[in-house]
């Protein structure tokens, strides 16, 4: 078992770190507070290849590993989780799907924009009434020869304003269920698409999460994903490497609260030292940084696994379940280790708390997380 990262994953951590610091960090507070989508950060992001981070060079992508991914999140979410909700959608949810069961066609079309962050993609499962219960979509893609007439509503779509292609999750033949499912990439100004109102949210202020309207949108046969009837093993498939994402974004989220504490504990003074001299903030930070180790050992291990070829399903639920609990924990003792300070907006840590609820939420609530894994342990 060897647990150092390689040259290569060093470097993209530590050039993760370096834009996060410099490009993300200034602006922060401000664009959370007017609920600015980052899209000139993402732009960069785009440029220094962490949009496409795990695509092959051939379609513009940066032929990296899923551990690189992971510590490019991580240090990417201690600044600015909404930075990195639309990084993670763009790398796991859209472009890992194309490059995975998307056609030639749909890959040099779409994937090699996505790549390089020219455009950015969405992807539109959940639903009004089809959040957890992914199989009750009620979007309808109605067959009609050489293309599907797309009919619904869809919630809470990150990057729902923004994206230039949305990855559309509907039913085509209610009879088969799931199995009558279809995912179709369909293009921001088609006739009959309409993004409707942003939500006004807790956290991940900066990120735009809309709902959308499709009336009687025509999306030509070749816009479809693999086979006839493959959306939700599609839409469960890419999921799987989206937790990991998550996870790292959790992860992250975690460890920027962690690192302000550590630093603020040593330069704050009470009762003539610094208080990370008093045994009260020292178990903290000590629980702080043991928890954060055990998920970023889980967000690794998911993804290496990934790496491998081996089975992930297991080991990114995990990672998940387990980081976003570890975020939320964290932000909380990172506030109360900063006191009346972490409660204002300029010392970061309200923030990172708020934004560290919806790793509880998205891309399969904390529950579903345990059902995922409880149906591959209860397996054979
Ligand atoms: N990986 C691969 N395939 C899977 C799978 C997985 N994790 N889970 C299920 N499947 C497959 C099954 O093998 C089955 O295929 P077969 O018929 O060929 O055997 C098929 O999918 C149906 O499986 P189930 O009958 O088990 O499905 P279910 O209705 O019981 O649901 C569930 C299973 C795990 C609860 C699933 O619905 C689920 O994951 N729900 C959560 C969805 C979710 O994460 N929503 C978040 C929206 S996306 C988002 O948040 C993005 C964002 O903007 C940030």
């Amino acid at each position: 078992m060897n647990f150092e990262l390689t040259e290569e994953q060093l470097a993209v951590q530590a050039a993760a770190r370096d834009f996060a610091q410099n490009e993300l960090l200034p602006g922060v507070i401000e664009r959370d507070e007017e609920q600015k989508f980052p899209a000139e950060q993402i732009k960069k992001m785009g440029e220094l290849g962490f949009m496409g981070m795990m695509v092959d060079p051939k379609y513009n992508g940066g032929g990296m590993d899923s551990v690189s991914y992971v510590l490019a999140m991580e240090e990417i979410s201690k600044v600015d989780a909404s930075c990195s909700v639309a990084m993670s959608v763009n790398n796991s949810l859209v472009c890992w799907g194309l490059e995975k069961y998307g056609s030639e066609e749909q890959k040099q079309k779409y994937l090699t924009k996505l790549a390089t962050g020219e455009i950015i993609g969405a992807f539109c499962l959940s639903e009004p009434e089809a959040g957890s219960d992914a199989t009750s979509q009620r979007t309808t893609a109605e067959d009609k020869g050489d293309y599907y007439l797309l009919n619904g509503t869809k919630n809470w779509i990150t990057n729902g304003n923004s994206a230039g292609v949305y990855i559309v999750i509907a039913q085509t033949d209610p009879e088969k269920k799931h199995k009558g499912i279809n995912a179709l990439i369909v293009e921001k100004g088609m006739d009959g698409f309409v993004v409707g109102k942003k939500e006004n949210k807790l956290g991940i202020r900066g990120s735009d999460t809309h709902s959308l309207m499709f009336t009687d949108v025509k999306v030509p046969k070749e816009n479809r994903i693999g086979e006839d009837g493959f959306g939700f093993k599609f839409a469960m498939s890419t999921l799987n490497g989206g937790r990991i994402g998550i996870a790292s974004q959790a992860l992250g989220i975690a460890s920027g609260a962690y690192e302000l504490a550590l630093k603020y504990s040593q330069e704050r003074k009470a009762f003539g030292k610094p208080i990370s001299e008093h045994q009260a903030i020292q178990f903290k930070l000590a629980e702080m940084a043991t928890q954060i180790e055990a998920a970023r050992l889980l967000c690794l291990n998911a993804a290496s696994l990934k790496d491998q070829g081996k089975d992930y399903v297991k080991a990114a639920a995990m990672a998940k379940v387990f980081a976003s609990k570890v975020a939320m924990d964290v932000t909380v003792e990172a506030v109360q280790v900063h006191g009346g300070y972490g409660y204002v907006k300029e010392y970061h840590v309200e923030r990172l708390m708020r934004d560290a609820k919806i790793t509880q939420i998205y891309e399969g609530t904390s529950e579903i997380q345990k059902i995922v894994i409880a149906r591959e342990l209860l397996k054979n």
